[in-house]
Parts: C-alpha cells; structure tokens; sequence
C-alpha cells in the first residue's frame, strides 16, 4: 500500500473537517477511498443487513431470535494511517469527519459524536471499551458505502457497525472474536448513537451463514446456524418496505424495553426470558392491561422462536408461516408495534399466497417479510401493490432476499 496520498489527507484535513467536495460521496466504497486520500486501500470489507425472521423484541429481555444475513451490504475500504487519526467518509452521510483515535473518548464524553459518523466513530470508541488501547493505534482512514436501505427495519445500522468493527480490528491487529464485536457494535449503537437496542443485528451481521439462520440465546449469546432450504423448497423471502421510517433512539421502541423491564420487575424474574406461558395467569392478575400484553406478546414470542426453530428441523421453511403469521398477531395486538401500512401488506402477501407474513424489525414502519413460494411471487407484488393504492398509502418497495453470509473481508 502506498502512504503518499494518505499522508496528503492527513494534512489537509488536521482541522477535522475535509474540504473535499459533495461530489467525493457517490461511488463504490473503494471508490470512495481513491479519491478521499489519492491512495489504494488496504482492503475491502463487508458486512449485511439482516431480516429477522421471527423473535421481535425478545433480545433485550434476554430471550431468543432467528434473523438471517441478506444479501445486502455495506462495504469498508480502509487503510490505516500513521499519525493516529481516524477519517471517516461515506457515500450516504455527510461531511467526512476525522478525529485523533486517542481523542475518541473525550469526545463521547462531550456528546460530539454525532450524525451518520457516530456509528463509525462510535465503534472505534467502543473498541476501546472492550479492551483495546485507543492512545497506541496508528489511526486509519475509512470509506463506507452501502445497499442496505435505511429505515426499513433491515438494520443499516448494525451492518455499518459490523463492517466497521470488523475492519479496525484486523487493520489494527486487534484480537476481538466476533461475538464480542457483536458487544462492541451494540455498545455503539447505544452510547454512541443513542438508541437502546439489543444484541440481535450485530449478532446477525457478524454471524450469518449462506442459506441458514442464526438462532441466537440472547442470554448466554450461545448461537446455532439453522439451515433454511428456502431455493430446495422453492420458497422465496420477499421483503415489503412500506416506506414508513421508524427512529429507534426515541419514542415507542424505548417504551416498549421500559414496560417489558417493568413487567419483569414486577413479576420478579431478572428478564422475561425467565418467564413460561403457563406464568401468564398469574401475570394478567398482578399486571396492568398494557403490561400483561407486551409481557404476553414476550413470553409467547420466545415459544415461537424454539417452535419455529424445531419446525424448520423436522418439516422444512414450508411449515413455518402459520408461527410468522401468529408472531405478526402478537405484535400488532398485544405490543403494538405494527402500523396500518404493515398489517395492509401482511394481509395482502397472505390472501395472495404467501405461507406466512409478519412485519421484521423493530416495528412502528419499515417493512414486512413473506414466505411465499417462488411461483406466487408476482401475483403477491401486484395484490400487495393494489392493496396499498387502495388505501391510499404510497407505493411499497418490494424484493426478494436471499439468506447470505455475515460480514467477511472482501479483498
Ligand atoms: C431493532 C433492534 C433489535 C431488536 C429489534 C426488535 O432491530 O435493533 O435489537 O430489539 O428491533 O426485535
């Protein structure tokens, strides 16, 4: 790797802000790097997106989930640098922005990670927090660009979080194992960007195997790959983004983690993961309302995911829509997280053939997910589109994704 253009950008940009222009932030990552320092990168790495197929909101109450790795991502072009700084420029955020890595934790401390760079800087932060000597690293310069689209419940974040992790640490020489750079993008994600999410995307990210799931005990991060077999069944995974845009670091999602924690306490277990079904008599009399049903939708949440699990074992992808579609129930009555955009596309995918169909992610917009064998696809599209001019809602972006690996370097 050549240092010359590197060491350019490092002049130019000791204030902080580069005077590179908007035109810099279009293009591959790698792209991206070329003109960002006039050098060649290191390497290339990636990591996905993910779908959850089923176990909404059970992570952070310690419990199970079943997401996979989609084959969308956000791609790294890195290099590390000399002189300690770590620049950061991306093909969807703002202004590129650089700070010396020894600085990174006085400027958490102060709020001043902010904006799209918080992610990235959040996770060169949180490394230092799981172990690795900020003062001592050379620094690095880093170019991201991504597919994942933002918003949509498919977890944009935690794939920048994980391709981020992923390429400090070997760049850097670190030696965090993939679990911990799970703990590591999530650390981020909640003290640096400010949004109390659980383990499950990051896990996702990092774990996710080619045509399989990752079923993951949120309590002991014990994980498990379980084959999929979507193609042998002739089973496709069509996402449904109903454009609806969520923003986890407020509002209901926080909510939502407060009455589960409340729900707990009250019930005087540490997490709803300890919790059975045949406890929920006893819940609905101590509980109020509300509580009782984000408790309910929880516990039996939790059933699903081992139910869920257990099927795709024995009987294949085909057997499973009946739990999808009984999880999308729970969360539109018991935690209601759903919005009218997801049940119209949820109703609308099923009455036009798909097995099962239930809104993924956090929930209050994004998207829906439906299994549907592959020849029913276009018929789905077309009801589902009509369903939604019908109400008057604005078209909803649909595609087909397909279960892929975690993150990886590319080159
Ligand atoms: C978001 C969070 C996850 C998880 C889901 C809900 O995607 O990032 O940790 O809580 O919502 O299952």
């Amino acid at each position: 790797m050549s240092g010359s253009g590197r060491e350019a950008g490092a002049e130019r940009d000791s204030d902080g802000v580069s005077p590179v222009g908007p035109e810099l932030r279009s293009g591959t990552a790698r792209e991206l790097f070329r003109q960002l320092t006039g050098g060649a990168e290191a390497g290339v790495w990636s990591a996905p997106g993910r779908v959850n197929l089923i176990g909404e909101h059970t992570d952070y109450n310690e419990g199970f989930v079943l997401p996979f790795a989609i084959d969308r991502r956000t791609e790294v072009a890195a290099a590390p640098r000399t002189d300690g700084v770590l620049r950061v420029v991306s093909t969807f955020g703002g202004e590129p922005v650089s700070l010396p890595v020894a600085d990174l934790v006085r400027a958490h401390a102060g709020g001043e990670l902010r904006g799209w760079s918080a992610y990235p800087l959040g996770v060169a932060w949180a490394l230092g927090e799981f172990g690795a000597d900020l003062a001592a690293l050379p620094g690095a310069d880093l170019a991201i660009d991504s597919t994942v689209p933002v918003g949509a419940g498919l977890s944009s974040s935690a794939a920048i979080e994980s391709a981020v992790a992923l390429a400090l640490t070997e760049l850097w020489g670190l030696a965090h194992s993939r679990e911990t750079l799970a703990k590591v993008g999530q650390r981020a994600e909640n003290d640096a960007v400010g949004a109390p999410t659980g383990i499950m995307d990051q896990s996702a990210s990092l774990l996710g195997r080619l045509d399989a799931a990752v079923f993951l005990d949120c309590r002991s991060l014990a994980a498990e790959v379980v084959p999929l077999g979507f193609a042998e069944a002739g089973l496709v995974l069509r996402v449904i983004d109903t454009g609806v845009r969520h923003e986890h670091a407020t509002g209901g999602y926080r909510e939502r983690r407060a009455s589960c924690e409340a729900g707990a306490a009250a019930l005087g277990v540490p997490a709803l993961r300890d919790l059975e079904p045949g406890d929920l008599d006893r819940a609905r009399k101590l509980l109020d309302d509300i509580t009782f049903r984000r408790v309910r939708h929880v516990v039996t949440e939790d059933r699903r995911v081992l139910d869920t699990v257990r099927t795709l074992r024995a009987d294949g992808a085909a057997a499973i829509g009946p739990l999808l579609d009984a999880s999308h129930v729970s969360m539109r009555d018991d935690f209601e997280i759903s919005v009218p955009e997801l049940d119209v596309a949820v109703e609308s995918a099923r009455a036009a053939g798909a097995l099962g169909a239930r809104m993924t992610g956090g929930g209050f917009g994004g998207a829906a997910i439906a299994l549907a064998p592959a020849d029913a696809v276009a018929a789905i599209s077309e009801a589902v589109e009509l369903a939604f001019a019908a109400r008057g809602f604005a078209p909803p972006t649909q595609f087909t994704v397909v279960p892929s690996d975690g993150a990886h370097r590319d080159s």
